[in-house]
């Protein structure tokens, strides 16, 4: 048995359009811009970019070139958004990375790639869910509402501080410290994705106008406030504050893949999808560089170590009601990244299911809602799960190299099915093959270099996880075992 066998893309697009599977299709060009900049913008900028510049205990920052780690990791996912849009457009399957490397790279990298795409977008929701809650609190206390402090932290930050758990209620002597917050946020937002795509998909466009408004609105304020000495020293730990900064940054450009998983609710997804995709990331982009200049000049970057580094800054300089507009930014932008990215892994499940990867009742589709809810309310409880108790760079960390990995495996991809399928129709093509594809896999190391050893140790044991998985049951359920005919090569 071939743990190289590849689907046949015809296959591919064949199995997406049995009446079982038909998901429906509503989304153009414009909602799908919507959908990436809903993904892209959150989390990252408004609370990673502070330690990024402004380094933590285990790592040094950028300083004021965290600027530049914002072009360097925008020119790491320009490269990659490339490669992606063509496979996107060859694939306009909802499984991502996943599917494009099932027909191009075979079933065992697949596999992988859709193990590893978990730390993306469930891992992802966690210190996304994570945020959220600590701008909400933020909000809450604005209005003078208190909420109790072992509802708002995780346990290992408790654990971190000698004597805190004790002071914790306990019932059945187990101490009760969760985030709350994250919680109930990621239940609201299942509970929306399990009714339907086009209502969320409404709901997303609006959460979209209120974030570019309030970056726009920071950008607008702050450029007035702007110190430029605080620019200096503009690189204070060189090239390697630079990298660490940029393969932490990474974590808010994530986000313009996610519109694939939208391809098979699509209008037209061969055009569609690399608009939507190119067209979020240069928006973001754009957005980002301008927001790295004003908050590391409104502020000496070392004050900046905090979870919500652009209202800090804000209050710094006494603009207080400033800065309560920015942290109610965050909450909207961050509920809009938790909708996309919670819709994005159960239709990856629903990929690997519908191979036989993964157990059938994973790619159920909803009678009425017509949406794969067994998959949405599975993802759902594992998000909130972790997000009651987990630390929010930690799992950041583990979603940008799990990010950066499928990234790796695309540009891979687009490189074997030029070779693999030099006739198959394209609706994009990734211009200057081999170099951007090349490219993109050396900035994305480049990124993953960049990130703490315990990062690279969990990664791996995240993957070993998934290599039992597979050895133990999709290698045999596999459709392409199972149904030998759907694999590539098969005589008919
Ligand atoms: N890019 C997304 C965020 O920053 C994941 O929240």
């Amino acid at each position: 048995m071939n743990l190289f066998r590849t689907k046949k893309l015809s296959d591919i697009i064949a199995d997406s359009e049995k009446p079982e599977y038909q998901l429906k299709r509503s989304l153009n060009a414009f909602d799908l811009t919507t959908l990436g900049v809903g993904a892209i913008i959150g989390a990252g900028i408004f609370a990673m970019t502070g330690t990024a510049a402004a380094g933590s205990s285990s790592y040094a920052g950028a300083g004021p070139a965290l600027v530049i780690s914002f072009i360097l990791t925008g020119i790491a996912c320009g490269f990659a958004a490339l490669c992606y849009a063509e496979i996107a457009s060859m694939i306009p399957i909802a499984g991502s990375a996943y599917t494009y490397s099932y027909a191009s790279l075979g079933e065992l990298i697949a596999w992988i790639i859709g193990w590893d795409l978990i730390l993306e977008y469930a891992v992802g929701n966690i210190a996304v869910a994570i945020s959220w809650a600590g701008y909400f609190q933020e909000l809450l206390s604005g209005f003078g509402i208190k909420i109790p402090w072992y509802l708002v932290t995780d346990y290992r930050t408790t654990l971190a501080t000698p004597g805190l758990i004790e002071k914790a209620p306990h019932l059945l002597g187990v101490p009760i410290v969760f985030n709350l917050f994250a919680v109930l946020i990621v239940a609201v937002i299942t509970w929306i994705l399990v009714i339907g795509i086009k209502e969320s998909a409404r709901f997303n466009s609006i959460m979209v106008v209120i974030k570019i408004a309030i970056l726009l609105f920071f950008i607008g304020i702050g450029a007035f406030f702007v110190k430029p000495e605080n620019w200096t020293p503009f690189a204070p730990n060189g090239w390697k504050g630079i990298q660490t900064g940029a393969a932490i940054v990474f974590f808010a450009y994530i986000g313009f893949d996610a519109v694939s998983t939208a391809a098979e609710e699509t209008k037209n997804p061969s055009k569609t999808l690399p608009i939507g995709m190119i067209a979020s990331l240069l928006i973001s982009t754009v957005l980002y560089i301008a927001v790295a200049l004003v908050l590391t000049g409104l502020v000496p970057y070392t004050k900046l170590a905090t979870a919500e580094p652009l209202s800090l800054a804000l209050h710094i300089i006494h603009l207080d009601w400033a800065a309560g507009i920015v942290a109610f930014g965050a909450v909207i932008a961050t509920t809009a990244v938790l909708l996309v990215f919670q819709l994005g892994q159960p239709r990856i499940f629903f990929s690997m299911s519908r191979d036989g990867l993964l157990p059938p009742s994973f790619s159920k589709v909803h009678p009425k809602y017509r949406t794969p809810h067994v998959t949405t309310i599975l993802t759902g409880v594992f998000v909130a799960f972790f997000a009651a108790i987990a630390n929010i760079s930690e799992a950041a960390e583990l979603t940008n190299i799990g990010t950066l990995f499928a990234f790796v495996l695309v540009c891979a991809g687009v490189l074997v099915l030029r070779v693999k399928e030099p006739d198959a129709k394209r609706g994009f093509r990734t211009p200057l093959v081999p170099f951007v594809p090349i490219m993109g896999i050396l900035f994305c190391v480049y990124l993953m270099l960049g990130l703490p050893e315990i990062t690279w140790f969990r990664f791996v044991i995240w993957l070993a996880i998934g290599l039992v998985i597979y050895f133990s049951y999709g290698r045999w359920h596999s459709k392409l075992r199972t149904e030998p005919a759907a694999q590539e090569g098969a005589a008919k």
